[in-house]
């Protein structure tokens, strides 16, 4: 079948399409309704159907034989350790900790808020979230004890799980002490903290407070009995991931069980093209959606072996790192971020160290997380001379809106294009008046209702903010806040965020939190943050900020205190790059800052002077600071 039949059906009959796709799934109880309503009028795939994601990923490949198939390949060159984990082991080192969690009083539909390194017990407990029914959510080990401490609170876990630290290259990074300061900082601290002491590092453990108590990971696991999986229901939440919206407050995007598993298992052939037993390698965090979907549930609920690396493109040990495992590995298909590949390219332009290892293996390179730059596709095509797919998805739909279907049929690759709209996702492109734009005309992208399972439902316990976020600015479509546009053969290219998230390095953050954090400082009056360009990084962070009346504070101190702020309180991955004091921001009569003409100044020198700005003196100074950070950033 070609891909145009296959997309059209998707799109003209969706129930029978996906009713298909979940019958290749081993249910307990098989749907009989597919596509419904709920009581918020939000769109719910396959309620009625019972099913666990742990049997899925684990138990079903046991009976069907291939309990003795290597699972996971734990590979961290920054301890210098290798670990194969059978799915037999797996599983029941899963139905142990599912165990062990239950005698800490974890019960179905109980949040567990994990803050864990790139471990296989990372997987572990996720899986046995899954195993109870239990909702997972993964905090990214980057973040720093305010962000753990607003997602604890946002979720209110029964248990948090953690180990005693993470390991960035040669530095131990100890998570103790940032849980808990998490856990003193937050008003729903959870009654239990797991804790898995690595060798690294051993961490001072809590046995006597009388709101939070600490448990070693593996008297955990030596104390439990191993339980089998809970039946749940499709519609009931496999996980809560927070993504950075406009504001400081994250937004919790709630991932359903049954559409997401049908939604992956039907990615893994259609976008990915693997069999069971292909080693499917993604480098990214499971702290990010990549991360849940194709480090752990994808890979595993299709049979396939993942690759768990613990380690960077570059300096572990050097910038062949990513040659040496797919080598090593027999790595079929691998996916990571674009910015990973700049990283390689700058130490290492020539490939040089891809020269000795036997990358015959490979497939397919698979790129997301941010546009994927002509230069860097053309790179990466050049080196490897194979299939370079960029794709476009978000946290909140799980799964790719956009691809090259590998699995259906290959089409011609386009330069900065992320492709063709994957079978189940109807895109469309509007101006802002929600006017459908012809082909070549750029707008927000926006996608019909229904979404195809494995979208998110709604958000965590804020159906309102679900509603305004997403479906109210184009009523029956669903609101990527991404801007592009779809060619005349069409294929999209998308642009960039219309709104005031940035994506720094695959991170996905949010300037409105760091205006707000920046806003805390006793010489600020406002500020604005904006991301610039950055040849590594896609995008940085910037601030603008006007002192308040009287203040005399010195700009290199007062920068060097905000960049400390936004350090601490979200973490070194938002890498603000600079912070410029002005006398006034630029705005509107009615009071706005014009954040787009602030956007538009780092990009290009002229930019129109909008018709509505109160002073338009304000431009020429943000101008003049930019261009000093430009020349400083060039001379560095
Ligand atoms: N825990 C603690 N600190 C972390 C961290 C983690 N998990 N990840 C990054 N950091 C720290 C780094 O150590 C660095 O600290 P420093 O400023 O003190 O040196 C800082 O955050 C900036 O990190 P980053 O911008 O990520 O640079 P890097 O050189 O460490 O890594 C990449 C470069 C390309 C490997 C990395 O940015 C990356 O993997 N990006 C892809 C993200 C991704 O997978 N997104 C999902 C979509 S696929
Ligand atoms: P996240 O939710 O962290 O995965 O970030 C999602 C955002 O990253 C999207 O809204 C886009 O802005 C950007 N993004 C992800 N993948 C791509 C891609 N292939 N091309 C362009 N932008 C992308």
């Amino acid at each position: 079948m070609h891909y145009q039949d296959i997309y059209e059906r998707s799109i003209s009959d969706p129930e029978g399409f996906w009713r298909q796709e979940a019958a290749r799934l081993d249910w307990f109880k098989a749907p009989e309704t597919i596509l419904s309503r709920d009581d918020q009028g939000f769109d719910r795939w396959f309620a009625g159907g019972q099913l666990n994601m742990a049997h899925l990923a684990l138990d079903h490949h046991i009976d069907h034989g291939r309990g003795e198939q290597t699972a996971v390949i734990h590979d961290s060159p920054v301890t210098g350790r290798q670990r194969h984990i059978t799915y037999r082991e797996l599983r029941d080192e899963v139905a142990r900790f599912a165990g062990g969690l239950r005698a800490l009083g974890v019960e179905c539909g109980d949040r567990v808020v994990i803050y864990m390194p790139m471990v296989p017990e990372t997987l572990v407990a996720m899986l046995a979230c899954a195993r109870l029914g239990a909702i997972h959510s993964v905090v990214f080990g980057g973040f720093q004890p305010h962000e753990l401490a607003v997602r604890i609170d946002d979720a209110r876990p029964r248990a948090l799980i953690t180990a005693s630290c993470g390991i960035e290259v040669s530095r131990i990074l100890p998570y103790k002490p940032l849980v808990d300061e998490a856990l003193q900082a937050c008003d729903c601290p959870p009654a239990a903290t797991v804790v898995l002491q690595r060798p690294e590092c051993e961490a001072a453990m809590q046995v006597n407070n009388a709101t939070t108590r600490d448990f070693d990971w593996h008297r955990v696991m030596a104390d439990a009995s191993p339980v089998d999986p809970v039946a749940v229901d499709a519609t009931h939440p496999l996980y809560i991931l927070y993504t950075s919206g406009t504001t400081g407050k994250p937004k919790g995007v709630v991932r359903d069980t049954g559409g997401y598993a049908v939604a992956l298992n039907f990615s893994m052939d259609a976008v990915y093209n693997l069999d069971p037993g292909d080693v499917f390698w993604t480098a990214s965090d499971v702290g990010w959606v990549v991360g849940h979907s194709y480090i752990v549930y994808a890979p595993l609920i299709h049979g396939c072996t993942t690759v768990v690396y613990e380690g960077k493109p570059v300096r572990t040990p050097d910038a062949g790192a990513f040659w040496r495992v797919i080598a090593e590995h027999r790595v079929k298909t691998f996916f990571t971020a674009p910015t990973a590949f700049r990283a390689v390219r700058k130490e290492d332009p020539d490939a040089a160290m891809m020269a000795g290892y036997d990358l015959s293996c490979l497939k397919a390179v698979y790129l997301a997380g941010e546009r994927l730059d002509p230069p860097t596709y053309g790179w990466i095509k050049a080196i490897t001379g194979l299939p370079v797919i960029d794709h476009w998805w978000q946290t909140e739909t799980g799964w790719a809106i956009a691809a090259n279907p590998m699995g259906i049929e290959p089409h011609r690759e386009k330069s900065g294009s992320a492709a063709l709209p994957v079978p189940g996702y109807q895109i469309a492109i509007l101006d802002s008046d929600g006017s459908p734009q012809p082909a070549g005309t750029q707008g927000n992208i926006a996608l019909r209702l229904p979404l195809p399972p494995g979208c998110l439902p709604t958000l965590w316990e804020d159906d309102d903010r679900f509603r305004y976020s997403y479906l109210n600015a184009f009523p029956g479509y669903y609101d990527t806040s991404d801007g592009g546009y779809i060619d005349e053969d069409g294929y999209l290219f998308v642009m960039g965020r219309m709104d005031d998230v940035i994506n720094v390095a695959g991170h996905r953050l949010s300037t409105g939190e760091m205006e707000e954090l920046i806003g805390h400082h006793p010489a600020v009056a406002e500020c604005a943050v904006i991301g610039i360009a950055d040849e590594l990084k896609g995008e940085v962070p910037m601030g603008f900020v006007v002192l308040k009346e009287g203040q005399t504070i010195d700009p290199a101190v007062l920068e060097n205190a905000v960049m400390d702020v936004i350090r601490t309180q979200i973490g070194a991955i938002a890498n603000l790059q600079a912070v410029a004091v002005v006398d006034k921001l630029p705005k509107t009569r009615s009071g706005k800052i014009l954040r787009k003409s602030i956007r538009q100044l780092s990009q290009e020198r002229d930019v129109a002077v909008p018709a509505t700005i109160e002073d338009p003196s304000s431009l020429e100074e943000i101008r003049e600071a930019l261009e000093t950070v430009r020349v400083s950033r060039y001379a560095r």
